[in-house]
């Protein structure tokens, strides 16, 4: 019988392609979500891809307890992805407290549901932002951590600690934490892809708006970084290869193969690229001209930071597959699609 595999946050940007690759490999999927950040383009596009209308949809909120042990005494649940965070790290330094409130209460419900109901398997999404400006390039699973800059970077240093203390205490729990470098792109059939609201804080939904033309112009936060070309070095991962993680990741966890009842992966490409390199090989992959400037440096930017991937390769049996060039024609092909281009 297929295992059935929670995706909560299931209607965002990354749940969505998740809940697609999970389907593709043979899972039930329910997804929760409360709709507070998205709509229903991306779950409706994921019905879409799969051929599948029947998915559990329960549009309830993590941080409601009763709600989260409702879902847990309606569905067998084998394992549990939670995506349901907040994620905007300017917002999480204006408003702390409903950072911590909603991104920690939904991981200790699901978590106390998951005892309560017998035990389960819990993905939890972390990010590479748990390094801060690590000391030694690329980073692995051993670097350090270091003090989060923003209270949206405590919650996932927080959230990990708290799955690695459940998992010691709870022999019914077992864990894995993904830390996620630059998730970007779109799914190949530009049906599910990043919606943002409002200003994009992050690069690529800012560079697809200004090529559409909703926004002016891109600024690149700084060009006197001590790097190549003065711009910051990240470690684009596209979102589908991101979603096979996940697959690989809860496979691992269902299928008993996990070494440690407690496990971290970094996922990532392992290569770095610069910002500018970035919007150069998006001019030239979608054959257009971009209308940017050079802006001072964005507050509370590392220089760089890239992924040692070798666990995840050797251990998940994965690795980042498309090319960069690749997923920014799917990020430019899913702007287009909005626009109705
Ligand atoms: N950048 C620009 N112009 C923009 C937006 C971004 O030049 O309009 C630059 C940034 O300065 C940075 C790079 O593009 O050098 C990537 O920026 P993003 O905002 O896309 O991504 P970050 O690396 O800042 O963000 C990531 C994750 C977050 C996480 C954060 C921690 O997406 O979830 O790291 O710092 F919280």
């Amino acid at each position: 019988m297929a295992k059935t595999v929670l995706v909560s946050g299931g209607a965002g940007y990354i749940g969505s392609h998740v809940t697609v690759e999970l389907i593709a490999a043979g899972y039930d999927v329910v997804v929760a979500d409360n709709m507070s950040n998205c709509d229903l383009t991306c779950f409706n596009g994921v019905k879409k891809i799969t051929g599948r209308d029947d998915i559990p949809f329960y549009e309830i909120d993590c941080c409601d307890y009763a709600s989260v042990t409702r879902l847990f005494d309606e569905q067998k649940i084998d394992a549990v992805i939670h995506f349901a965070a907040f994620k905007a790290v300017g917002e999480s330094v204006a408003e702390p407290l409903m950072y911590y409130r909603n991104n920690l209460v939904s991981f200790l419900n699901i978590l106390e549901a998951a005892k309560v109901h017998g035990g389960c398997n819990v993905l939890f999404s972390s990010s590479a932002t748990v390094y801060g400006e690590a000391e030694q390039l690329p980073v692995t699973e051993q670097t350090p951590r270091l003090p989060a800059t923003s209270p949206y970077g405590n919650t996932k240093t927080m959230c990990e600690d708290i799955l690695r203390d459940t998992v010691r205490a709870v022999e019914s729990i077992k864990g894995i934490a993904l830390r996620y470098f630059n998730p970007i792109g779109a799914h190949p059939s530009a049906l599910i892809g990043e919606l943002p609201r409002g200003v994009p804080n992050n690069l690529v939904p800012f560079i697809t708006q200004t090529a559409i033309g909703k926004r002016e112009c891109l600024s690149i936060f700084g060009n006197d970084y001590p790097t190549e070309d003065g711009t910051c070095l990240r470690d684009y991962i596209d979102i589908v290869d991101l979603a096979k993680a996940h697959v690989a990741a809860v496979s691992r966890m269902v299928d008993g193969k996990m070494k440690e009842n407690y496990e971290i992966f970094n996922v990532g490409t392992g290569r770095p690229v610069s910002v500018q390199e970035l919007v150069d090989a998006f001019e030239k992959v979608n054959d257009l001209k971009l209308n940017y400037r050079i802006a001072p440096r964005r507050p509370g930017d590392v220089v760089a930071i890239w992924a040692d991937t070798t666990l995840a390769n050797e251990e998940l049996g994965w690795k980042a597959e498309r090319t960069v060039e690749e997923t920014l024609a799917s990020a430019w092909a899913w702007e287009r699609h909005l626009a109705g281009k």
